[in-house]
């Protein structure tokens, strides 16, 4: 297994980038994230639509500093394997795999997100069908679990598609933007590697 504890882009060091292959999927690319992303990432990353879903450490404004320091692997958790979706050569969204730590080093949490002008084509549903089970070997995973607020139902389809099953919801877990909200948790399993 390749050592994915330094950061460089995004999540991976030159290293590690070099050690991760593209993987190519039906209408998109999944690669490690380039310096000159930039661009791509701001036009798709700075929408409410899409960091409504996700952690405060991906805000809304999503500023030039904000994807200057998600480049320089200064947002991710060193160890995240964290890729660009690519669609038309362009990254236009992203998903990665954040593995725990001493007993829990064989589970990690999903996180993944893509431009608003993409949405509602079945590509998250194919990218994570292409993504979990790759991740899965490369991190010698037997969880791969995902947290969705209560209102993302797009994304709960999304897993749902793709082997994880729900195993409960965790109430009044996340205060965002003024709401209280609900988190359901998703996991797929395997009991050997
Ligand atoms: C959630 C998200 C990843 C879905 O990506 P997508 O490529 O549009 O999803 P898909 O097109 O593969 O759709 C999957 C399913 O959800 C359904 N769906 C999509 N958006 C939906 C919505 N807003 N409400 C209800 N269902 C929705 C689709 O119809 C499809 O259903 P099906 O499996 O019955 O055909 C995308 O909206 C996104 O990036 N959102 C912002 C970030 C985010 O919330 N990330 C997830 C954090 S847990």
């Amino acid at each position: 297994m390749p050592d994915r504890s330094d950061s460089g882009v995004g999540s991976l060091s030159q290293g590690e980038r070099a050690l991760t292959p593209s993987l190519q999927g039906d209408g998109f690319t999944l690669r490690p994230w380039h310096a000159d992303d930039l661009e791509s990432l701001l036009r798709h990353a700075n929408d409410p639509a899409v960091s409504r879903g996700l952690r405060d450490r991906f805000p809304y404004p999503y500023t030039r500093e904000d994807g200057e320091a998600f480049l320089a692997g200064r947002v991710l958790t060193p160890g995240t394997l964290n890729l660009a979706i690519e669609i038309d050569g362009h990254a236009c969204g992203s998903i990665g795999a954040q593995p725990g730590t001493a007993e829990r080093g064989h589970t990690a949490e999903l996180g993944y997100w893509l431009g608003q002008a993409q949405w509602g084509q079945g590509v998250m549903t194919r990218v994570v069908a292409l993504f979990a089970p790759w991740v899965m070997d490369e991190l010698r995973l037997f969880r791969l679990q995902a947290e969705v607020l209560d209102f993302n139902e797009g994304s709960a389809r999304v897993l749902l598609a793709n082997g994880f099953a729900e195993e409960g919801t965790a109430r009044c877990a996340v205060y965002k933007r003024g709401v209280l909200h609900d988190l359901r948790r998703f996991a797929r399993v395997r009991r050997s590697l």
